[in-house]
């Protein structure tokens, strides 16, 4: 018997070389549902999804990391959703990772290639990813 939801999530791999080209809106908007539709702990919905789409925004992101890494941990992506939650919150981690999962089965689905990037928790401790966001 196959599934198609479980052959997706299956196909899944991460991908480290990105084309230049931006995620539609539609469709990142399709996966940014999908990551809110995530469960989290008593519900609290504690985390917060801030999409960068905006190319002045991705740059700011990879000369911060090549500051912070010596290079681009982004692999050139130009479409990054940064997830990130209150650190003294006991389930933040857990939170956000089942938001992150459901984005990345969603862009799998909907042939969107991706790569979850833990190297980059600096910039969040900086709290910079508010200013992100695309307006
Ligand atoms: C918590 C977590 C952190 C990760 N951090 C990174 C990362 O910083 N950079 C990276 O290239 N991949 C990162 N990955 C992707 C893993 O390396 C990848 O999922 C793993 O090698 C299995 O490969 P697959 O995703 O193609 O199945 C991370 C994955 C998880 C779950």
């Amino acid at each position: 018997m196959s599934n198609k939801v479980i052959e997706t999530i299956k196909s899944r791999v991460s991908c480290r070389e990105y084309s230049a080209k931006k995620v539609s809106i539609k469709k990142l908007e399709m996966i940014l549902e999908a990551g809110k539709s995530a469960p989290s702990a008593c519900n609290r919905q504690i985390a917060d999804i801030t999409a960068v789409r905006k190319s002045s925004n991705i740059l700011k992101i990879r000369e911060l990391s090549k500051c912070l890494m010596n290079r681009d941990v982004m692999y050139g992506a130009s479409t990054i959703v940064l997830v990130h939650a209150p650190r003294e919150d006991a389930f933040c981690a857990q939170d956000c990772s089942c938001i992150i999962e459901n984005m990345m089965i969603a862009a799998t689905a909907l042939k969107i290639d991706s790569c979850w990037i833990n190297q980059f928790d600096e910039l969040l401790n900086a709290n910079e990813a508010k200013s992100l966001e695309d307006h």
